[in-house]
Order: structure tokens, then C-alpha cells, then sequence
């Protein structure tokens, strides 16, 4: 039978008001080159996105998301049908506490907007986990090793995925990606200079390893 692959993709959008959120730099790239090479190795696949100014690759099933809370419930719906959760969204880890329906006028706002934290979605599918295979995503400004392993164990992952965000990053948008890939067997591959299809395609052979 097929594999099943559920990935997610993009920033997630906190909504303030009508018009204005609070995001980040994902373009969602990686996502959806994931999905691409999940397609070209036969698996059947779903894509939870954030919004992004991609088109979503042929014969993936798309579901577009705006919040991190409405990522989690899709994510949640979903998984019971996949072998294989890869989470490469860049969820917002907080959203405004209160927003309003109406737009906040200029000589109205308070000064200061309270956040709470949004639900971690890959820790609670860790939590729940079923037998599928988790795979999660570590951007770190340090200690890259030591803080990938930390949340593989603390999500319960079956692989880790870490990028390291300096100076001469090239993460959020750019093609060519170094990454250190980390399994719960102990594996460790670290990547250089490759592009985002190349990575994409080593992890999704990763997973498929894991899943037969
Ligand atoms: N993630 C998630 N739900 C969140 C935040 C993150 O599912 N609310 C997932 C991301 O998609 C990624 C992994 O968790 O696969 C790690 O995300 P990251 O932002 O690096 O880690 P955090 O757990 O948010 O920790 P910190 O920001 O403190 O480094």
C-alpha cells in the first residue's frame, strides 16, 4: 500500500485585527518541496499551509490554514489517516490574547498587546503518537546539536531535522540549505550546501525507510 505523508508548510498567521497579524520570514519553500518529492516517490500526500505565495504541486491534497490554532485542528483531523508527520511549518509560538473585530484605531491602542502561547502541534502529536512517525524541524542560533536531540526527545520524534540561523544564514527563502539530520537510533547525517530539493528528497527517503 501507499505511504501516507502528512506535511505542513508556512508561517502561520496571528491575527491582531482585520488587517494586521503577527508572522515571521517563512516562505514555505521547504514544505512544499517536501511535498513535491513525497509525490514523486509514490506516497500519498497532504498539505497543511499557512499562507504563502506558492501554488500547491499537482496531486497533493491542500489545505490552507491561517493560525497556529487552526494548523493544530487540521493537523489533529488528519494524522489518524497518515504514517508520517513532517512539521515543517514555522508556527507562531504566540498569538494576541484579545483580537479585535473591528481595526484598532491609531489613538485607541493601549500601548502594549498581550500574547498567549499557541499549542505546540508536535508535541501533542508526540504525545498521541499512535505509531506514526514524527518528524520535526529545529531553527537554532546555537548549541545546534545539543538543542535538536532536546526536542527530539522532549516532542517524542522518531527524526529531527536542525538548520543553524547565523550571521550568513541561508534559511528562510534561499535555496541552497546545510542541515544536521538526527534519528531516535542515534543516525546523524550532516548536510552541506545542498538545495532544498536535495534535502527534501533525503528526508522523505529517511521516512520512507522508517515506515516499511
Ligand atoms: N512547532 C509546532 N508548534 C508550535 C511551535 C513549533 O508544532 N507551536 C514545531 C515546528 O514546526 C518544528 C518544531 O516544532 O518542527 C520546532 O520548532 P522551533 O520553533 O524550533 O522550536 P520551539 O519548540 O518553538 O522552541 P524554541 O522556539 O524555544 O526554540
Amino acid at each position: 500500500m501507499k505511504s501516507a505523508i502528512l506535511i505542513t508548510a508556512g508561517p502561520t498567521r496571528e491575527r491582531i485585527d482585520p488587517v494586521r497579524f503577527i508572522s515571521n520570514y517563512s516562505t514555505g519553500t521547504f514544505g512544499y518541496e517536501l511535498a513535491k518529492e513525497s509525490l514523486s516517490r509514490g506516497c500519498r500526500t497532504t498539505l497543511v499551509s499557512g499562507p504563502t505565495a506558492l501554488k500547491p504541486p499537482e496531486g497533493v491534497k491542500f489545505i490552507g490554514v491561517e493560525s497556529a490554532l487552526e494548523m493544530a485542528r487540521a493537523v489533529k483531523k488528519e494524522l489518524g489517516r497518515h504514517d508520517c508527520l513532517i512539521m515543517a511549518a514555522a508556527v507562531s509560538d504566540w498569538r494576541p490574547l484579545s483580537p479585535s473585530k473591528n481595526k484598532i484605531k491609531r489613538e485607541l491602542f493601549p500601548g502594549t498587546l498581550e500574547l498567549v502561547e499557541n499549542p505546540d502541534i508536535l508535541k501533542a502529536s508526540g504525545a498521541a503518537k499512535r505509531g506514526k512517525i514524527l518528524v520535526g524541524f529545529a531553527l537554532e542560533t546555537e548549541d545546534l546539536e545539543r538543542n535538536a536531540l532536546r526536542k527530539m526527545r522532549q516532542k517524542n520524534l522518531d527524526m529531527i531535522v536542525s538548520n543553524k540561523l547565523d550571521r550568513k544564514a541561508r534559511i528562510f527563502g534561499d535555496n541552497e540549505t546545510d542541515a544536521l539530520i538526527i534519528d531516535k537510533f542515534g543516525g546523524k547525517t550532516m548536510v552541506k550546501g545542498k538545495s532544498k530539493k536535495q534535502l527534501a528528497g533525503m528526508i522523505i527517503d529517511k521516512v520512507l525507510k522508517f515506515v516499511m
